[in-house]
């Protein structure tokens, strides 16, 4: 089965096609990152205007390095939330149009699950189940893969989501948007124990997150130095910011992996592009048995692959979307 997905959420254009959810045939990405810099974040309205600018030609990109036809498609993949409304209207809206113009099924894919996905591209001989932890620009989630579509949540963010406390305390650091792989990078050359910022593990049995205390603490810690007119040393707060959040993330991912019997963990979005993370669990990984994986870095964050992989496990569950869909800018994951 052949699918062409296209993703929209945010400030990448993108479409790709991809065969049997494993196979991609072409994967073409039109980053806005450049664009949105300038104003320190994603404006909605300029992803939009640069989403109906691109999503044309981009989808007869990747048509053309897979080298297929319109006709050889079987079906489309398309991001149906959550992301921005006016960016994910323009890829369901093309979408739309080209599953009405083929006479062909449309599947909506949940963004989230597309960036769980991503690990089947990159990892052919994976299969479910598994313990996830899903980390990007808009969400942090912790969940137990029970099979392809199937999936029981045991945590999620109370406030920020991962990424969003790594481009915040960046930007208080002057680093340009967005500021998870500055901060990744910085950390390498810094005292990730220099400074004792909190680790915010909340109830005992708790598998939920939250990272705006620990924002919160480093914000405080910059304008305390500020005060007395000395500098901050950068690559100390990345490395010890960037320690806290790991400790967190990488404690409660082997945590439920124990408590479910998993013997793998997969990291997911675009968070599980940090070297550290990577590291932190392939440390703790080979001490306690567990397997670790995680998609290349260009799979990490937002592609239309990664759709095109969810889709098709939609697809042979049954999961067909219709011409009536709507964009979903505020679904969450299980909702
Ligand atoms: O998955 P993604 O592309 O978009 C969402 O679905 O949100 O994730 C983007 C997020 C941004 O917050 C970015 O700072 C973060 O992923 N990110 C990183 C790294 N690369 C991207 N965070 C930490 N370390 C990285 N190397
Ligand atoms: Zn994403």
């Amino acid at each position: 089965m052949l699918t062409l997905a296209i993703e929209t959420s945010c400030d990448e254009t993108s479409c790709g096609v991809v065969r049997d959810g494993r196979e991609v045939l072409s994967n073409i990405i039109s980053s806005q990152i450049e664009i949105h810099r300038e104003y320190g974040g994603v404006v909605p309205e300029i992803a939009s205007r640069k989403h109906i600018e691109g999503i044309d030609v981009i989808v007869q990109e990747a048509l053309d390095k897979a080298q297929v036809g319109f006709e050889d498609i079987d079906f489309i993949s398309v991001t149906q939330g959550p992301g921005l409304v006016g960016a994910l209207l323009v890829g369901l809206s093309t979408a739309k149009a080209m599953a009405y113009g083929l006479d062909i099924p449309i599947v909506g894919v949940n963004h989230i699950e597309g960036h769980i996905c991503a690990n089947y591209i990159e990892h052919k001989d994976l299969e479910p189940p598994f313990t996830c932890l899903i980390v990007s620009g808009g969400h942090s989630y912790l969940i137990d893969v029970l099979d392809y579509s199937s999936y029981k949540l045991y945590g999620r963010t109370r406030d920020d989501a991962a990424g969003e406390a790594f481009d915040k305390v960046a930007r208080a650091l002057g680093l340009p948007y967005p500021g998870g792989p500055f901060i990744d990078r910085l950390a390498m050359d810094g005292d990730g124990s220099a400074i004792d910022f909190p680790r915010v593990f909340l109830e005992d049995d708790s598998y939920d997150f939250s990272f705006s205390g620990l924002k919160t603490a480093v914000l405080n810690y910059l304008n305390q130095l500020k005060q007395k007119d000395e500098e901050p040393v950068v690559a100390d707060v990345a490395a010890s910011f960037q320690q806290s959040v790991l400790e967190v993330m990488v404690e409660k991912s082997f945590r439920l992996a124990r408590e479910t019997g998993r013997d793998r963990i997969v990291i997911a979005g675009g968070v599980a592009a940090n070297k550290g993370l990577r590291e932190m669990m392939e440390n703790r990984g080979r001490k306690e048995n567990v397997d670790i994986f995680y998609p290349s870095i260009q799979l990490c964050t937002d592609n239309a692959a990664m759709i095109g992989s969810a889709g098709y496990y939609n697809f042979i569950n049954g999961k067909v979307s219709d011409l009536n869909m709507k964009v979903m800018p505020n679904l969450g994951f299980l909702d």
